[in-house]
């Protein structure tokens, strides 16, 4: 019973997190089902730090310091529920389960209630970064009770990323809060990636340009406000050549973009909260028209485009408005995102730090970015704040890009370039802003064909029309009187 921590699940996102948590001097022990692996980590990476390897999961769970903190790194779903299981067969009261997985925040809370009925902690942690991120400093967004934070938190933030000397690591809030976050850390992810890929179509599309000359674009946009983790490795991806083919690597990939999930997962739980995550969820649905084989074939097939790319004269401007429209594009989606986490947390009473999740999001996660800190300061000037974009930074950031965004959006629907991130985030925006939206005449419909009521705007109360009789208006609510 030496160990620090140990972490079962030896494939690389577990055994780069033992070997994190080993160069930072902690006592690591390590496990894996199959034997071979946990002997292959101490083979190669032994080196690293001070390991205590087990076969059995009895010994590994022996070789913990209490209160123990176990770590599971396997597959979501089954395999998951099973290690828990064996886990919690062989701890004490106080010990401490962490599933670093992407799992659904309601299995988190499912499995933390049913655990914390055994008198243990569940604590379902986000963790992002990849590979690289897992061994050289993740986010890292553990949920769970504070008890168990102050136990694990310490090393938690220790091996995360740091970004001006803070770590990128922080406790979100009870049982699943920090499952709940990554998951919309992953929707937030789609839509970054959805919306680049959007700017780079149009690139290659309107103005004609070649993969290289395009991630030149957007190695310059890396050096201003669009500076971040998914823009810097577009630009190595399209200077990238196939070695195969010498043509350029993504000219060579097929255009079918897959999902695991989270992004599926961020948009279905948004329509259960009833929050509009629109850049979200047409970036989910992109990757999904992307894999609608037939459908695609069929449409190929017949139907014509009917439309003219307009000759563009200024081709910097063009290039200079992608940028704006991108920036814009980002900033309506992080408030969606950023709405989801708040509803969230009412609906599942976590004490959520909306700034602090902009903030452990700045270094090792895959959205990290230079604007993050804009958003911990937005929250910081206003921790209530209704909407993100009517913080006095995000209004006056994306008034610059307004015009801009309009002429690409326009762009994109004359020459017939799909751009659902681009249009409908410019869409959400037109829509939060009007004074007046068409849902007056969605709520008259409603009340016609099923009796679903309405309310006036100059008087109090729910009322019904009396369609099919004499169109007479009656009031519903009890206090008619
Ligand atoms: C991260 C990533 C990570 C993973 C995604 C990929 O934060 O490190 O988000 O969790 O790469 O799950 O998701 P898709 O396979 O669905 O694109």
């Amino acid at each position: 019973d030496v160990a620090d921590i140990g972490v079962t699940g030896m494939a690389v996102m577990g055994s780069n997190l033992a070997r994190n948590l080993a160069r930072n001097g902690f006592k690591v022990a390590v496990h894996n089902r199959s034997v071979g692996k946990t002997e292959k980590v101490i083979a190669d990476h032994g080196s690293d730090g001070e390991f205590y390897p087990s076969e059995s999961m009895a010994d590994f769970v022996a070789s913990l310091q209490k209160p123990r903190v176990a770590i599971i790194m396997v597959k979501a779903g089954k395999p998951t529920d099973a290690v828990i299981d064996e886990l919690a067969s062989l701890m004490d009261e106080g010990d401490i389960i962490v599933d670093a997985g992407n799992a659904l925040f309601t299995d988190t809370r499912r499995r933390e209630a049913a655990l914390r009925e055994k008198g243990l902690h569940f604590v379902g942690s986000g963790v992002s970064g990849g590979e690289e991120g897992a061994l050289n400093g993740p986010s890292i967004m553990p949920g769970g009770t504070k008890e168990s934070y102050d136990r694990l938190g310490p090393m938690f933030e220790k091996i995360s990323a740091h970004v001006d000397g803070e770590p990128c690591c922080t406790h979100v809030g009870a049982d699943g809060a920090g499952h709940f976050v990554k998951m919309v850390h992953n929707g937030i992810e789609y839509a970054d990636m959805q919306v680049i890929s959007e700017a780079y179509d149009m690139m290659s599309k309107a103005l004609g340009m070649s993969a290289s000359q395009i991630g030149e674009v957007f190695a310059e946009w890396n050096k201003g406000d669009l500076e971040s983790f998914l823009i810097e490795i577009t630009a190595e991806v399209l200077a990238h050549t196939d070695a195969d083919t010498g043509k350029p690597f993504v000219d060579v990939i097929l255009d079918r973009a897959a999902q695991k999930g989270t992004g599926a997962w961020t948009v279905q739980t948004a329509l259960d909260l009833g929050v509009p995550v629109t850049g979200i969820a047409e970036a989910t649905f992109a990757r999904s028209v992307s894999g609608s084989v037939p459908q695609r074939e069929a449409g190929q097939a017949v139907l014509p485009a009917q439309a003219e790319a307009p000759e563009i004269a200024d081709r910097a401007q063009f290039i200079d408005d992608l940028q704006k429209a991108l920036y814009a594009a980002k900033l309506v989606s992080y408030s969606q995102g950023f709405d989801e986490i708040a509803k969230g947390a009412e609906e599942y009473g976590w004490d959520i730090t909306l700034g602090d999740m902009a903030r452990i999001w700045r270094g090792g996660c895959i959205i990290r970015a230079r604007f993050l800190d804009r958003i911990t300061e937005a929250y910081e000037r206003t921790p209530d704040l209704a909407l993100l974009l009517a913080d006095e930074y995000f209004t006056t950031e994306i008034t610059k890009c307004i015009p801009a965004r309009r002429r690409v959006v326009a762009y994109a629907a004359t020459a017939g370039y799909p751009v659902p991130v681009f249009a409908s985030t410019l869409s959400y925006y037109d829509a939060v802003r009007a004074e007046r939206l068409p849902a007056a005449l969605v709520q008259a419909q409603r009340d016609y064909f099923g009796a679903h009521t309405y309310q006036r705007v100059d008087a109090e109360g729910t009322y019904h029309v009396e369609w099919s009789e004499d169109r007479r208006q009656t009031r519903q609510d009890s206090d008619q009187h």
